[in-house]
């Protein structure tokens, strides 16, 4: 279905829209949209399968344009739609999926429409405030994490959501998933700016050292400009927070230095602690469930989420 659904039959543009989709993905949302739904009476339903490929198409949507604003050469192990296409071309076909997610998820009547757009809403927020920048008295990591669960966790949130409604599940059990899945959510983002630091290319498919090229400070920069407010930070922390603003990162030599740097620092650890945490947090809202595969799946899930490496 998610392949029918990214193709177009103009064949000038097909390429375009289908990139992504072809090159894989690890395909998480749609799988907790699948999970979810096992806590509802029909988790076979045809709704079941619509959600799952409304999430995907809505966050390949997001990541066409995502790679064009962090001007990401890589993806999916794959050059990213804009270096194949250039940006307009890569927007439009963003916007041509999200379309194409509107369109099935307008099969499943005006709530998912809703969760939907209100959803996506989230997302662009999400995206939009980590362009802007704090807010004059917020603090960067209260600043960051709003980012994060708005423009991961939203997503994350609603695919657990359409997962137990789509199979005729209660309200209130699509309440405890969605709270769950947000935070599955901001700890799947935290590990993910691990993941940008330690991981090479080859495994995550992405070009490492993007997030600090681009000058967007995620966690562990934000922990070591904490540390240096406090007066606690290393010489090793001082010596990455001076290259940050002094280096040109567009050089490939500078910002693997950096990145290497960063590697031998316990800022990359104290970062996954945190979304250790996030995890735990996310999980306490699964005590209410039966101790069974469902639960198990879903705890195992979470956990995946930051124990991964690409
Ligand atoms: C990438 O999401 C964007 C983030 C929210 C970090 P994924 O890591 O789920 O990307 P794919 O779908 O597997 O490529
Ligand atoms: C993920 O943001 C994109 C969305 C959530 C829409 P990032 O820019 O942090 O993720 P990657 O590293 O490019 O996948
Ligand atoms: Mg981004
Ligand atoms: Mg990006």
């Amino acid at each position: 279905m998610l392949r029918a659904q990214v193709r177009l039959d103009d064949l000038q543009v097909d390429p375009a829209t289908s990139h992504l989709a072809d090159a894989g993905g690890k395909r998480l949302r749609p799988a907790l949209v699948l999970l979810a739904a096992e806590l509802g009476p029909h988790p076979e339903a045809q709704a079941v399968l619509d959600s799952a490929v409304v999430v995907e198409l809505t966050h390949l949507a997001s990541l066409y344009h995502d790679d064009v604003m962090d001007e990401a050469p890589m993806r999916r192990g794959v050059p990213s739609a804009q270096e194949l296409f250039g940006n307009s071309v890569a927007i439009l076909a963003g916007d041509i999926l999200f379309a194409r997610a509107s369109i099935v998820v307008s099969g499943l009547g005006p709530r998912a429409v809703e969760l939907h757009a209100r959803t996506f809403e989230r997302l662009c927020q999400g995206q939009l405030h980590e362009t802007i920048g704090r807010r004059d008295g917020q603090s960067a990591r209260e600043h960051y994490l709003a980012v994060l669960a708005d423009k991961t966790g939203s997503l994350i949130a609603a695919s657990a959501r359409y997962g137990v409604l789509s199979a005729g599940g209660n309200e209130n059990m699509a309440d405890v998933v969605a709270e769950y899945g947000e935070r599955v959510g901001v700890a799947f983002q935290l590990a993910d700016d691990v993941i940008d630091i330690i991981s090479d290319g080859q495994q995550t498919g992405k070009t490492p050292g993007t997030d600090l090229r681009e000058g967007v400070d995620t966690m562990p920069v934000i922990l070591l400009r904490e540390q240096q407010a406090a007066g606690t930070l290393d010489a090793l922390g001082l010596r990455i927070l001076e290259r940050l603003e002094s280096a040109d990162l567009s050089s490939d030599t500078a910002l693997a230095e950096v990145v290497g740097m960063l590697r031998r620092h316990d800022v990359v650890a104290q970062t996954r602690q945190l979304a250790l945490q996030w995890v735990s947090d996310a999980l306490t809202f699964l005590e209410g469930l039966p101790h069974d595969d469902v639960r198990e799946a879903l705890t195992a899930f979470a956990r995946a989420t930051v124990q991964r490496t690409a």
